[in-house]
């Protein structure tokens, strides 16, 4: 997986990319990680690639030339290029990222992302660019850098290889649709609170039972509409 990021801090993508698993996976080639400084596409002498907009309001806009040519630059290095790259904006107008975007996402060879700042990216290179504008949720952020990092962060974990085995177990319960059971380590008592008996009965059979039956409780009164979906995928209604 390639990921390539149009941003105006690219220090703020690299440093977080290559902390803990991702940056183990980048640094064994698994991901590959290329930023794109937009300042280095400044059409003028002072190195902004902002203005202000038509038709008046308050803030500025990234503008089209410097974001076009960062994403030429992100274009010449694209590793597989029998197909053109998915191009996302990160927008909080976009679709909702979920587990399925970044399913979707994990399988390209080339994802690149576009960070916006300011108010935002005149409307005509976005359309000319961008083959998705995805949202990491109803809130609006400063910046592009945090949702892109985000998203990066759940495709890699999908990527083939990211995780060992022992991390892919430890996270597999989102993928049947429920909530992770609660769970416990040493010592057997903290705080007056002791770990549930069937945990140290060595009965595995009941231990997973009990685990589901949590799973599925919590999941119930926590997301009540992640376990609606979870009820209607077995047909019950
Ligand atoms: N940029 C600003 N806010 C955002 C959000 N919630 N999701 C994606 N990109 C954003």
């Amino acid at each position: 997986m390639h990921f390539q990021v149009i941003t105006l801090f690219p220090e703020m993508i690299e440093s977080a990319m290559n902390t803990s698993i991702i940056g183990r996976a980048v640094g064994n080639g698994i991901i590959k990680l290329d930023t794109v400084n937009l300042k280095e596409f400044s059409q003028n002498s002072y190195g902004s690639v902002d203005d202000y907009t038509y038709g008046g309001g308050a803030g500025m806009l990234m503008q089209c030339e410097p974001v076009f040519q960062a994403y030429q630059a992100a274009l010449s290095k694209v590793e597989n290029g029998k197909r053109p790259p998915r191009v996302v904006y990160t927008t909080p107008q976009g679709k909702v990222f979920d587990e399925e975007t970044a399913a979707d996402l994990a399988q390209e060879d080339d994802v690149i992302f576009l960070c916006g700042h300011y108010e935002g990216i005149d409307e005509r290179v976005l359309e000319e660019i961008v083959t998705d504008n995805l949202s990491i949720g109803d809130y609006v952020l400063t910046g592009g850098e945090l949702p892109s990092l985000v998203m990066m962060d759940a495709v890699s974990r999908l990527v083939d290889g990211v995780l060992n085995n022992k991390e892919s177990a430890e996270t597999e319960s989102f993928n049947n649709g429920l909530l992770e059971y609660p769970q416990y380590t040493r010592p057997k008592e903290w705080h007056e609170k002791t770990v549930p008996d069937i945990l140290l009965s060595g009965d595995h059979k009941k231990i997973e039972k009990w685990r589901m039956q949590q799973a599925i409780h919590r999941t119930a009164e926590r997301r009540p509409d992640l376990y609606a979906e979870w009820l209607e995928q077995r047909g019950i209604y």
